[in-house]
């Protein structure tokens, strides 16, 4: 059967990335390990070059029929000026909210090659492979009232409200779990029950979920400063942690920190399972930005957007050990000593994002 991939490359090193994703894509098909069925369509300020807005109608309808999306990166100074609600960044925004996008899955592994890179001692960090599982749509990012109001004495009062259901929890500690299976076979849920009445909920739910679907994984509930804290001093006692939005925005970049590069990281944003289909949708992203301090150069790594490709084949077209011969394939080309400008130590010649590309589809 054919697997339907659609491609939104985006702006600035968006389109230098995603090209390096399209050639895996025709080597794979030509192995016919794949039957890949791409389309492209343009987001972010293309888009709005084009159609006057981030991402048009008959490219959400591309999205919406997809199996997977893989997105580049988007925004960049030329569209500094353009209307708010046309912003670069609404096109993102729009996919996340109309494919339904609540599960962000970050890795954050350590490549052995790149152990000196980490913030961290070599010794603490070479091998990492952690999931940080964080619930997107939900949360004090979202949750109403969310206002600045002026009270009589003159004072201003800033409101934001964290607000998560049961039905919500149920199916952001579902995707931890299932992860887990496939994984170290771990979970912490990270929350702050001592002080937060979501906290409380959230631990009550990811506890009735694991003992009724899931008692043979190992769960253990981890309060989120304690989990900041044991992240930077024993990172690899974790396998996946799962946590709301705002715990979730935090805990990811401390981690991503203990890898090395932003060229290096993937993600995954995941939405909810089809009942009649089976299917879930699904969008794979670099986390970097469209870099215009770089773009159009030939300088960009690409490692974090062929890696966000693995995480498609892995989690939206049941191709794990594709996924893990391409993780292989990017240790090894980092092995051999190859490095993006990015990546690369002082006075060690660079390589540019093909030349990268290309060691990695050799290997
Ligand atoms: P950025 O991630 O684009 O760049 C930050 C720094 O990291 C730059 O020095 C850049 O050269 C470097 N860098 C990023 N990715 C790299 C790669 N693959 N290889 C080598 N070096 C890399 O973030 P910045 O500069 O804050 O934002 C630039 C534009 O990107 C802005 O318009 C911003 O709004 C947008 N942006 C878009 C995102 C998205 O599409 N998901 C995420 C973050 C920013
Ligand atoms: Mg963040």
């Amino acid at each position: 059967a054919t697997q339907k991939l659609l491609l939104l490359p985006g702006d600035g090193i968006g389109v230098e990335v995603m090209a390096e994703v399209k050639r895996l894509i025709a080597f794979l098909n030509k192995t016919g390990l794949t039957a890949f069925e791409t389309e492209e369509d343009l987001v972010g300020g293309a888009a709005y070059d084009a159609h006057g807005k981030a991402i048009s109608d008959a490219a959400m309808g591309l999205a919406q029929a997809a199996d997977a999306v893989m997105f580049g990166a988007v925004g960049g100074p030329k569209w500094a000026d353009v209307p708010y609600a046309a912003r670069p960044e609404a096109g993102l925004l729009r996919l996340r909210k109309d494919l339904g996008l609540f599960a962000n899955l970050r890795p954050a592994v350590c490549y052995p090659a790149l152990a000196d890179a980490s913030s961290l001692k070599r010794e603490l960090v070479e091998g990492l492979d952690i999931m940080i599982v964080r619930e997107l749509t939900g949360g004090v990012y979202f949750g109403e009232p969310k206002e600045i109001v002026t009270l009589e004495n003159g004072e201003k009062r800033a409101v934001d409200t964290q607000v998560y259901t049961t039905h919500e929890i149920e199916r952001i500690a579902r995707v931890a779990f299932d992860l887990a299976k496939v994984r170290g076979n771990l979970v912490h849920s990270s929350e702050k029950h001592n002080v937060m009445k979501s906290g409380v909920l959230w631990k009550q739910v990811v506890t009735a979920v694991h003992k009724a679907e899931y008692p043979e994984v190992k769960l253990e509930h981890i309060l989120a400063d304690n989990c900041g804290m044991q992240l930077v001093r024993t990172p690899k006692q974790f396998d996946v942690i799962v946590c709301d939005n705002l715990f979730g925005d935090m805990l990811s970049d401390v981690a991503a920190m203990l890898t090395g590069s932003l060229g290096m990281l993937p993600s995954a944003s995941l939405g909810a399972t089809d009942p009649t289909t089976g299917k879930r949708k699904a969008m794979y992203e670099p986390v970097h930005g469209s870099a215009p301090d770089i773009a159009g150069r030939g300088l960009a790594n690409p490692i974090a957007t062929l890696a966000s490709f693995g995480m498609a084949l892995r989690y939206s077209f049941g191709l794990a050990e594709a996924a893990d011969r391409l993780d292989a394939a990017i240790a090894a080309a980092l092995d051999e000593g190859l490095r993006t400008k990015d990546i690369a130590s002082a006075g060690q010649n660079a390589v540019s994002t093909s030349e990268m590309g290309s060691a990695v589809l050799k290997a």
